[in-house]
């Protein structure tokens, strides 16, 4: 596969990865933490953490594998999103929406086959426990087949059809674990069949072209099919053949597939799993599980993984790329003007948000940090939102906290909003209030701009111009640098 064109599942990723020599193997790990604690280490201390691929797990045939950090590596960061790798994070933001903006969604290709139903599985046959799905975390309480996987439901109502990433443990041969935070869109669809007496049919995928997981994982507006989105951003529609049993569409190249039902009334303990904040937050609750009645898998099946862990963690380049263009949008589309910037920090996710403006008038830094804070990509699980003023660069935390420091004046420049949206995967959330199923939590939004009124006599920023940082570079900088 050449390195422009689209790739239309994992095992050509993991051929692109190996070309570009960002693939590392590993025969005869164990999937019980071993799996785990290398993904976590590679990403803590490899310095540009390559695409791991196991294989040979005792006890499974060789050849069933997992494949984690499908995407941690700068280069790979920026093939799955078709950016040029040599650019920085702003710049990066600023070419995926002027791509975003122009692609048209594209409806998928309808398949009668696909490689996905080279093994068919119906009823009694079905059996999860025969992939070597990892035990992540020394203390989470099961297998998770589902990390980087993606889920497929259908409004009740509209019919509209939302692919989601959302965790699943193994129960048993033909049972499956399904976590979705109050909020996400298979949750409102859950709940809906649940209000009508109704069971809920699903299609989970584990292991597809990791820009389908890119696209489950992310706040894409209800509006837009994951799927078509996909197909835009590659280029070319994602292939799809529909679940026997549910109707759902399935992506042709999956690697494994299931379809099932999740019904109000089957219950069981779902969880712990150490999760992306870096807690147990969410504990062990029952949960509705799927019961599968179907399950398809290629000959030696990949899981594509993704190690659940302290942030930064394996999908920060390409997520944070993706979230800060939607919250920019956002912010544009609710009118802010002179939006200049967007980051998440890499060590607080989604509980720092970033947002440079160019100041225009009084209540203008105040405007683009609620509309931040609120808007459907920067809601879930945020903290913290900082409006910085547009001389400062958003994805350098030393210049975030120095404006922080210099330009906030805690009296008067911060607000707290309470009763937002949060998750169980919220460690902060207390007891109590966890006891109660209110799974809130509040937003302080830092104005670290200069004060709008004043900013003219605002303190003249000490620090050597470009212009004369230039010419001292080429004078001395021979001398200073070699
Ligand atoms: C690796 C990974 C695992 C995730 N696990 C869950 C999960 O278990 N439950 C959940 O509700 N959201 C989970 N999320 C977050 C959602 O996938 C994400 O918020 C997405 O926008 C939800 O899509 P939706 O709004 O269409 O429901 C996960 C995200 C990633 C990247």
């Amino acid at each position: 596969m050449s390195a422009d064109k689209p790739h239309p599942d994992l095992r050509d990723w993991i051929e692109l990865a190996d070309s570009l020599g960002c693939l590392k193997r590993f025969q005869g790990a164990s999937w019980d933490l071993e799996v785990g604690a290398l993904t976590s280490l590679a990403c803590r201390e490899v310095a540009n953490p390559p695409c791991l691929l196991f294989d040979e797990f005792a006890g499974f045939p060789a050849g069933w594998r997992v494949l984690t950090n499908a995407f941690t590596h700068t280069a790979l960061a920026s093939q799955i999103l078709g950016m040029p790798a040599a650019i920085g994070p702003t710049e990066r933001v600023k070419a995926w929406r002027e791509k975003t903006r122009q692609m048209q969604l594209a409806p998928v290709r309808e398949c009668a086959e696909g490689p996905v139903f080279q093994n068919v599985r119906r009823g009694s046959e079905v059996d999860l426990l025969a992939f070597p799905a990892p035990r992540w975390n020394e203390h989470d309480g099961g297998r998770y087949l589902g990390t980087g996987d993606i889920v497929v439901t259908r409004d009740p109502d509209s019919g509209q059809v939302n692919v989601g990433t959302y965790r699943m443990m193994l129960h048993d041969r033909d049972k499956i674990g399904l976590y979705i935070s109050p909020g996400h869109h298979g949750r409102i669809h859950r709940d809906k069949y649940f209000a009508r007496g109704e069971r809920m049919p699903v299609v989970a995928v584990f292991g597809m072209d990791p820009l389908l997981f890119v696209a489950g994982g992310e706040g894409l507006p209800e509006s837009m099919n994951e799927y078509e989105w996909v197909g835009a951003v590659r280029g070319g529609p994602v292939e799809v053949v529909r679940g026997p049993v549910t109707g759902l569409p399935i992506p042709a190249h999956a690697e494994i597939a299931i379809e099932g039902f999740v019904q109000a009334d089957r219950v069981m303990d779902e969880g712990p799993l150490g999760e992306f904040t870096g807690y147990y937050a969410s504990g062990t609750r029952p949960e509705a599980y799927v019961q599968v009645e179907a399950l398809y898998h290629r000959d030696d099946p990949i899981i594509l993984g993704s190690m659940p862990m302290r942030p930064p963690a394996d999908y920060y380049h390409v997520r944070s790329t993706i979230r800060s263009a939607l919250v920019w949008d956002a912010l544009e589309s609710a009118g802010v003007p002179d939006v200049q910037g967007v980051a998440y920090m890499p060590s607080a996710w989604l509980g720092m948000l970033v947002v440079a403006i160019r100041q225009r008038y009084a209540g203008h830094a105040r405007q683009a940090g609620m509309i931040a804070a609120q808007c459907r990509a920067g809601a879930y699980l945020g903290r913290y939102v900082v409006v910085v003023d547009d001389d400062i660069d958003v994805n350098n935390v030393d210049e975030v906290l120095w404006a922080l420091w210099t330009r906030s004046e805690p009296a008067d420049s911060i607000d707290l909003v309470r009763n937002c949206w949060s998750t169980g995967l919220d460690p902060r959330i207390p007891p109590e209030k966890r006891g109660r199923r209110d799974l809130s939590n509040s937003r302080l939004l830092i104005d670290a701009t200069r004060p709008f009124h004043w900013r003219e006599q605002y303190p003249r920023v000490a620090n050597p111009s470009e212009a004369l940082l230039a010419s001292i570079r080429t004078k001395w900088g021979n001398k200073l640098f070699t």
